[in-house]
């Protein structure tokens, strides 16, 4: 089989990130991805997030950030893997969900790169590309298999059948699991410029998770869908009332409270979707769980009990591949180009437009 190298780039949120991925060798060394929001201020950061998320200015930022470090994060993943715009044999470009803003961005750099060498372009599905990543880490991964797509945006359950054939067994109703994360981490007060999930997963460490107690949201419900809407008011009343005593154990337990009520929400809706999945496709054998949330540890042992119940595989691709990156679109491009979908190169633009 021919060797394919892909260029991968991701630009629907507020990371900048390429990759560039062989069929053969895998991805290249390091990658390129650049937070966009760390080229702000320290309380710019905040404001785009908070704004990012909910209309208003920030997107126009995002997009600046964006712009300005997307030639060089493309030209550090090629240069991460020796290569030129001559040895590529298309480009992958994530085509949403996300900010179109955003995403127009690296779309007018994928097509740019793709016209001036003449490569075909390959538009790819975020959650799509959250997904397909676990087969360049797992190359016994074969469909069907099960996904759990957890992000700041999304909380998916999927059936996935084979590239491009996906069933969604369940979604969110209203937050995703990240986004509740990354409210309890402000509302604690927490450092998140890494980001409030993993701020809060490290401070949970130190707490009783059996301190404060939370519902566990849509029990009621026999299906696969979630809800994080009401877990995020739980947490915030408990934060409000208890501001009398903010000590750094209090805010522990109220992390660790949270993260083992939010986490048991997946554990039981991913137990019922396996049921799902194995009356659906009797040889399902293994559960992905994919997508920036995935990175925290607790969840990965809280889901491997789960998998180890019912008798099946967990693959969760390691965290830099789990948080938005080149590499997975890249992946995924190379995917699809191999069954032939793919877009024909697009016009080369005037010379003083290359970059
Ligand atoms: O997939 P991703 O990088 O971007 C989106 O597509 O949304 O996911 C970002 C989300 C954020 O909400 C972030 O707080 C969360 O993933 N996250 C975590 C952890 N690392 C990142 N949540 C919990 N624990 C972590 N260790
Ligand atoms: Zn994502």
């Amino acid at each position: 089989r021919e060797e394919l190298v892909v260029l991968g780039i991701e630009t629907s949120c507020d990371d900048t990130a390429a990759a560039v991925v062989s069929n053969r060798r895998g991805f290249y060394g390091q990658w390129g991805n650049t937070r966009s929001d760390c080229i702000f201020p320290k309380h710019n950061i905040q404001q785009a997030d908070l704004l990012s998320r909910y209309g208003g200015v920030a997107p126009k930022m995002a997009e600046e950030a964006h712009s300005l470090v997307i030639d060089q994060v493309v030209q550090q993943a090629l240069d991460a893997s020796n290569l030129t715009g001559e040895d590529l044999s298309a480009v992958a470009v994530t085509i949403g969900p996300g900010l179109s803003l955003c995403l127009r961005v690296g779309v007018t750099k994928a097509r740019r790169v793709a016209g001036r060498f003449n490569l075909p372009i390959i538009g790819v599905h975020h959650m799509e590309a959250h997904a397909l990543v676990a087969r360049l880490v797992d190359s016994d991964l074969q469909f069907p298999f099960l996904a759990l797509l957890i992000s700041g945006g999304h909380n998916l359950l999927i059936l996935a059948r084979d590239v491009g054939h996906y069933v969604q067994l369940g979604t969110t109703i209203d937050d995703a699991i990240g986004e509740a994360y990354d409210k309890t981490a402000r509302w604690l007060g927490l450092n998140i410029s890494k980001g409030g999930g993993p701020a809060l997963e490290e401070l949970a460490r130190e707490g009783d998770s059996d301190s404060v107690k939370f519902k566990i949201p849509m029990r009621q419900y026999k299906d696969c869908n979630f809800s994080y809407a009401g877990l995020k008011t739980q947490v915030r009343l408990a934060i409000e009332s208890r501001s009398a005593f903010q000590d750094r154990k209090s805010r522990a337990d109220i992390a660790a409270s949270f993260q083992r009520v939010a986490v048991l929400h997946l554990e039981e809706k991913c137990e019922r979707a396996i049921q799902w999945a194995k009356e659906m496709e009797p040889s399902i054998n293994c559960l992905v769980v994919s997508g920036g949330v995935a990175s925290n540890q607790y969840i990965r042992s809280r889901l491997s009990y789960v998998v180890e119940r019912n008798r099946i595989r967990l693959v969760c691709p390691p965290p830099k591949l789990c948080t938005d990156n080149g590499v997975m679109v890249a992946w995924t491009g190379i995917e699809h180009f191999l069954l032939g979908r793919f877009d024909q190169p697009p016009p080369a633009r005037e010379p003083e437009d290359y970059v």
